[in-house]
């Protein structure tokens, strides 16, 4: 008999054994034009190969015969204990893919007992998630040219007990993606092919638009014109609500008018990193918004030790993009990040399986994270450095 290996086909999440599983049954699961919205990335998409490139060109040098018998991956994050070194990242729209999507992102991180940041265009109002989904929740602000509505944001989200406020920066004029924009002949109008696809998946037609009807960007209703907060559309609708007006004032702002804590999504230069210690942000976001905004640019991982060796020692270092693995995470820790927002990695889960998948999701990432830390001879990320990355120290990390 030749020897050959078949791509999982299945459909149960249950049986998914890593997130490109998962990604493969969230394919299949919602029409082509859903699934582009979630996968793709702006122009070439070069920012978003190089995200996976970055993270694959790192290779590990482990330590041998340590006794990790009584290993863990718990880690403080703002003063309090998070089970793992990861965060559910702000994604807009996810009630095109599932149902109540933010609900069930920010159950399944609760009960992992990881923070979930939600979207400032969630389907889901920010006092719903707060009542209904418990655990840590962070609020992603996207600053407007109109500031009332992100004054609006800031209140209701501090009268609903989130913990942090992160301010979004890299979305100041939108990412062209270029694939999301094809499947649609006007903005949140699919084109007659598109509409046929979604008749092809009866499911997740009544259970995404019929059911509950579109749904809606439900935080901003207040301030969009009636019918203009349907999120139906992907690209093509938001960046309407986007301007190129924001500055480090709008830091200043914030820092001035949110008592919790404070970070700064779409940092990549040690500049920037500086300013955003200086103006006493808690923590920063390396990003690049998952190749989704400015084309061939650098990933986090890239800058991270430059960042870490400047700015460390002042504020909390998460990064994103790319992150599919539980070593994924490891080299991240190793250069100086405190945590991981996943995007896509749990947005595939949620697309699969609902909130029962994003679980999965974060059952095969944590179970990959410990298994690492094991091979690696870590019982916990103190002890995890740039000397387990062959070549990092010599790149000054
Ligand atoms: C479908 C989708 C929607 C997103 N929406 C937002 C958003 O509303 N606000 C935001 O700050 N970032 C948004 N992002 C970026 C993510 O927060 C995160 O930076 C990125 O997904 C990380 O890359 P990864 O998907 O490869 O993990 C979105 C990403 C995706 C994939």
């Amino acid at each position: 008999m030749p020897w050959r290996r078949r791509p999982f086909r299945g459909s149960d999440f249950a049986r998914a054994t890593n997130i490109a599983d998962l990604r493969e049954i969230a394919r299949r699961k919602v029409p082509n034009f859903i699934f582009e919205y979630v996968e793709g990335g702006a122009e070439d998409e070069a920012t978003l190969r190089h995200n996976r490139a970055a993270l694959e060109a790192l290779r590990f040098v482990p330590r041998t015969l340590v006794d990790t018998t009584a290993r863990h991956q718990r880690i403080e994050l703002f003063g309090r204990e998070c089970a793992a070194p990861l965060i559910v990242a702000p994604t807009g729209g996810n009630g095109m893919v599932h149902p109540l999507g933010d609900l069930a992102l920010a159950r399944a991180a609760a009960s992992a007992g990881i923070p979930f940041c939600l979207s400032t265009v969630s389907t889901v109002r920010l006092e719903r998630v707060a009542a209904e989904a418990g655990g840590r929740l962070w609020m992603q602000l996207y600053v407007m040219d109109d500031r009332k509505v992100a004054e609006d944001i800031v209140t209701r989200a501090a009268a609903a007990g989130f913990e942090a406020l992160v301010f979004t920066t890299d979305a100041n004029v939108f990412g062209s993606r270029e694939w999301d924009r094809r499947n649609y002949r006007r903005p949140g109008k699919p084109t007659a092919r598109n509409v046929l696809d979604a008749l092809r998946h009866p499911r997740w037609l009544y259970e995404v638009l019929l059911r509950r009807g579109v749904p809606q960007l439900e935080n901003l209703a207040a301030f969009l014109p009636a019918g203009g907060a349907s999120a139906l559309g992907g690209s093509t609708i938001i960046p309407k609500l986007f301007g190129p007006s924001i500055t480090w004032d709008d830091v200043r702002w914030l820092r001035r008018i949110w008592r919790g804590k404070l970070l700064v999504k779409g940092v990549l230069g040690v500049e920037d990193a500086e300013r955003a210690a200086e103006l006493g942000c808690d923590g920063i976001v390396l990003t690049n918004h998952g190749g989704r905004q400015l084309d061939y640019c650098v990933s986090a991982i890239d800058v991270l030790p430059q960042i870490a060796q400047a700015v460390g020692g002042r504020l909390t270092l998460l990064v994103d993009g790319g992150f599919r693995r539980g070593s994924d995470v490891i080299k991240a820790l190793a250069l100086g990040a405190r945590g991981v927002m996943l995007g896509r990695a749990t947005l595939y889960g949620l697309t699969a399986a609902g909130e029962r998948g994003v679980r999965r999701a974060l059952e095969i990432l944590t179970s990959e994270i410990d298994r690492t830390l094991g091979q690696l001879g870590c019982r916990s990320v103190a002890d995890v450095g740039p000397h387990l990355l062959h070549g990092s120290s010599a790149r000054g990390a």
